[in-house]
């Protein structure tokens, strides 16, 4: 062997026994998704397992008699036709055992279905917003998402695989019994078709992880190749053929690769399954041998000859079963490394309650970030103080870092380097949820939520869902009553064209919808990033008039790149660099002649 197929050998196998390591934290997902259906499911296979050989052993007796009565002219003994009929007990038990054991193993991929998908929603609700902007990770995803429902054959598979087991003990038993020579031989012929097996399977998977990336390429030129979001630039660019060409490229080099490996597979296949045909022949013939040099009776011969080939059939399906799962298991690493990936940002063991009311507010000490994977610091030693019955504007150019900021003070995200105090405390010491418990944030990409209207409000305070007043009255403060006046279904209208009779709403609709959310949640700090970016004039003007009213006395973090917005917070934060660059109030900026009356001119120009 070469040094490099032969070090591919070996590593190929220590990996695939590691993945086998895999089995236990496997099992006890298994098992944990439903105890009664596995033991009835194991329980009928092993019933399932003795029945070959008691068949085979009843019909041994059978032929015998039968050869005793013909050639030897005995008497036909009465209890022949009690065997007959025992070996047809045995074989309606056998229809009847693979029927149960069918209908355990749909229950049982419905249980570990449900079962898996509710532990990977669970665990990737508690993950951090970090994790869920690495690439890779999304990969890992993904793949724990199919596991869910793709890994089933294989976990029937094994359960299989052991009632294959015991009935090859059992066949070989026989086998041994009668003939033990005979056993060594076609072990040994089959072993290589078990190694060629499970190396191709390693194979394939390892060239499956390695497409992976591409399979996420195609996945996203299908998604945008026929999305409502792309279909308007799609047309008018044309860009069909574009996405089209990048397909079907993508496509073919897979098929290739895939190809190349089906290839190979098939000839090697061909070889090895030669061998295990021939070490099967080979003890038929020695067995026919040995019946008619006397040794062996006619029912014996059929016996071992029936036992031999129930054997080695069950015998090769156990091989490619096992490699078929101990490559699948690899796939089950990546569902075990989804569920061990652990959230860094979480409440310490005895956090904090947030105060109420805060008294002090928010303070940025020094404060360093940048996000992973990307070196440039978007916060510098940034410094900054929000107090209690203050409302802040944030202003600056794109990527200065504002919706970076609300990610820090709601501790999607922690800094790098120095440290944010709530009332003197560092955040990091107060319990999680509760901190976001006290804030209310509409962020700039906030969600538009494919249910009823009523809900896409309720999700600024869910406990508040069947509240009607509440909803109402929220919606009546951000302007979104009105919206949801003119729908057929007013409260109850399905939103988005997803759902039957979804109705879709305009950019700003949405926003007036999102923005009842902060006013339904009870919060200490209400923060909103570009909330009337899409508003009319008139519905900004609106919207600022009750935000002004209902944030009287509040703390509030308001971003926005409209100046008649910006000018009614108590103070105007400019972020540049990094850094806080200039601070104050409109006429205090304005009058410093600086990057705000740059910017304020800039925009008033074009008024004008
Ligand atoms: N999830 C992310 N991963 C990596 N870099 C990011 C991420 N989000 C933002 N950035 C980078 O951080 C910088 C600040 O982004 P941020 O979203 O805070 O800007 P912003 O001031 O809110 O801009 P805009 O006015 O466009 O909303 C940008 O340069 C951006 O490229
Ligand atoms: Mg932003």
């Amino acid at each position: 062997m070469p040094k490099n197929t032969y070090q591919n050998f070996w590593g190929g196998w220590r990996q695939r026994l590691r993945a086998l390591r895999n089995l236990p934290p496997v099992l006890r997902i298994v098992w944990a998704s439903g105890p009664r259906v596995i033991v009835a499911g194991l329980a009928l296979r092993l019933v399932a397992a003795l029945i070959p050989l008691a068949m085979l052993s009843v019909s041994r007796t059978i032929i015998d008699t039968v050869v005793a009565t013909t050639t030897r002219r005995q008497t036909l003994s009465s209890s022949l036709w009690w065997l007959v009929a025992l070996e047809f007990a045995f074989a309606a038990a056998g229809a009847v055992l693979a029927r149960a054991i069918g209908f355990c193993d749909s229950l049982f991929a419905d249980q570990f279905t449900r079962h898996v998908s509710v532990r990977v929603m669970e665990h990737a609700s508690k993950l951090d917003l970090a994790v869920y902007e690495d690439p890779s990770f999304y990969d890992k995803l993904e793949r724990a998402r199919v596991q869910a429902t793709d890994r089933i054959a294989m976990i029937q598979a094994a359960g299989t695989m052991l009632q294959q087991a015991v009935t090859v003990v059992t066949l070989s038993a026989g086998i041994f019994f009668f003939a033990p020579w005979l056993l060594l031989v076609i072990t040994l012929c089959l072993t290589p078709a078990f190694l060629g097996e499970s190396h191709f399977a390693f194979l394939g998977y390892s060239l499956n992880f390695r497409q992976t990336p591409m399979r996420r390429q195609l996945d996203y030129l299908r998604v945008l190749g026929a999305s409502k979001e792309s279909a308007k630039e799609l047309k008018l660019f044309s860009l069909h053929t574009l996405l089209v060409d990048r397909y079907s490229q993508l496509s073919n080099e897979i098929y290739d690769q895939n190809v190349s490996l089906a290839r190979r597979r098939l000839r090697a296949g061909v070889f090895l399954s030669l061998l295990s045909s021939s070490g099967y022949y080979g003890g038929y013939a020695y067995v026919i041998y040995r019946t008619i040099t006397g040794s062996l009776s006619i029912g014996t011969m059929t016996f071992l000859a029936g036992a031999i080939a129930a054997a080695s059939t069950n015998i090769q399906s156990i091989f490619a079963t096992f490699s078929s799962i101990a490559d699948q298991s690899l796939f089950l690493t990546d569902l075990l490394d989804f569920f061990a990936v652990r959230p860094k940002i979480r409440s310490l063991p005895d956090a904090l309650p947030a105060p109420r009311p805060i008294r002090s507010g928010y303070e940025f000490r020094r404060v360093c970030f940048s996000y992973p994977g990307n070196s440039r610091m978007v916060l510098d030693h940034f410094s900054f103080r929000l107090e209690p019955d203050e409302r802040v504007a944030l202003i600056g150019e794109n990527g200065q870092g504002k919706t970076t900021l609300v990610k820090l003070i709601t501790r999607l995200y922690d800094p790098i380097d120095g440290q944010i105090f709530l009332d003197g405390i560092d955040l990091r010491e107060y319990d999680v949820d509760d901190l976001h418990r006290q804030i209310a944030v509409i962020f700039q990409d906030y969600m538009r939520y494919e249910m009823t209207a009523a809900d896409n409000i309720a999700v600024g305070q869910i406990e508040l869902r069947n509240e009607f007043d509440k909803l109402r009255q929220a919606a009546c403060r951000s302007l979104a009553d009105a919206v949801i006046a003119r729908l057929p279904d007013r409260y109850q209208q399905m939103l988005g064209r997803r759902f039957d009779r979804g109705v879709d709403l305009s950019g700003g609709e949405w926003q007036k919808i999102a923005l009842a959310r902060a006013y339904l949640r009870d919060a200490q700090l209400l923060i909103l990033d570009e909330p009337t970016a899409s508003l009319d004039a008139r519905s900004e003007h609106e919207v600022f008039q009750r935000f002004t009213e209902l944030t009287e006395g509040k703390m509030a973090l308001l971003i926005s790149h409209r100046f008649s917005t910006v000018r009614m917070a108590d103070r105007i934060v400019v972020l540049e660099h990094g850094r806080i660059a200039e601070e104050g109030s409109h006429s205090h900026l304005i009058s410093l002649g600086g990057l705000y009356s740059e910017m304020y001119e800039l925009q008033a120009a074009s008024y004008r």
